[in-house]
């Protein structure tokens, strides 16, 4: 049995919602992560420092008591994003980073941003005053082809904005493409890089007939782009480091309308291990998962350990949403059904 430890892991994107849906399933990152940068894009988005400063709380409850899990809060971008509001949540440390997110470029996205250029004058302060800036990296013209929308963002919004602001610190989110590998790496940038981007192709939307389990946004591409991402994220290269994404929608909702998102926080450190060791790169998975985002972003290493061990672990078909000792909801986890190779054992000290 292999078996080997690691730095504790961050989750440098991930999606926690709120009331009953968070409270059932923080714990699954709590457990193992550090940290994670958690997304504002909930009902209300997080658009003040108000919001942030509530969310955060809520978050906090949900927690359990002896907890040591930080939530790293974001802003919500708009086209009425004041800006003293988001430089003074930056520096009082309410926020760790603004989100961008194009308007309707994915789910709770309709108040995002409907033309970068009129965010500017943010972006001058965030790169004086070095604050992230997060990006959901696609076009929403609806003309563009959804499997171009990354690559059209990157050479028509993302191209001209490092351009005019070349200290700014960009993370370009979940990337799916070769094409944001290249970019990511030239133009020093850092990225995320999801499990499921790592484990399918836009062939699992289809398997069986239309299947939303596997439907995410930006959507998975072709399978020499899943090539290029396992690469990448194997490469122990700086800019590329874990980030989730998962994305937690009840299986009535998902089933109904087929929202975008992919929970994959039950799974998530199994399902990466499994790809670093089909490419022979467990050496490499540190890097990714605890020590290349905490230097991206300038922030102590976690202390603690995980242990991971090469043991059959059968993933649920679904994890419970509870209320009351009643099972009211369930979610269905990236995996759901397949055997992994991998399981986390603990926490070392
Ligand atoms: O698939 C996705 N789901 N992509 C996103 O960008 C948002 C997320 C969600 O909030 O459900
Ligand atoms: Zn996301």
């Amino acid at each position: 049995m292999k078996t080997f430890t690691i730095l504790k892991p961050d989750d440098w994107h991930l999606h926690l919602r709120e009331g009953l849906v968070l409270k059932n399933i923080i714990n699954f990152t709590s457990k193992y992560f550090g940290r994670a940068i958690v997304m504002p894009n909930t009902k209300t988005p997080v658009t003040t420092i108000d919001k942030a400063i509530f969310y955060k709380k809520l978050i906090s409850e949900a927690l359990p008591k002896s907890s040591k899990f930080e939530p790293l809060m974001t802003m919500y971008l708009t086209d009425e994003t004041n800006k003293e509001e988001l430089i003074n949540g930056f520096k009082n440390n309410v926020f760790f980073a603004a989100k961008l997110y194009p308007a309707n470029a994915t789910t709770n996205s309709s108040h995002g941003v409907k033309k970068i250029e009129n965010l500017y004058e943010i972006f001058e302060s965030m790169q004086e005053s070095g604050m992230p800036l997060l990006i959901h990296g696609e076009v929403t013209d609806s003309e563009v082809d959804i499997f171009d929308r990354e690559e059209v963002f990157i050479d028509k919004e993302l191209s001209p904005l490092i351009q005019r602001f070349p200290k700014l610190k960009i993370v370009l989110e979940h990337i799916t493409t070769s094409h944001a590998v290249s970019f990511v790496e030239e133009n020093n940038l850092g990225a995320t890089i999801t499990p499921h981007h790592l484990h399918i192709n836009r062939n699992a939307m289809f398997f069986g007939g239309l299947n939303s389990d596997f439907y995410c946004l930006p959507v998975a591409k072709r399978e020499n782009n899943r090539i290029a991402l396992r690469k990448a994220a194997t490469s122990g290269k700086e800019c590329f480091f874990l980030g989730t994404d998962s994305a937690p929608h009840l299986r009535q909702w998902k089933a109904f309308c087929g929202c975008a998102g992919i929970f994959n926080s039950p799974v998530a450190i199994e399902s990466y291990l499994q790809v670093f060791e089909e490419e022979n790169a467990l050496d490499q998975f540190e890097k990714f998962a605890s020590l290349n985002g905490p230097n991206f972003y300038n922030m102590p290493i976690n202390k603690e350990k995980i242990r991971l061990v090469s043991r059959l672990n059968k993933i649920p078909e679904f994890i419970d949403v509870i209320d009351k000792n009643k099972v009211v909801g369930q979610i269905k986890p990236f995996h759901a059904g397949e055997t992994l190779n991998w399981q986390v054992e603990g926490i070392v000290n």
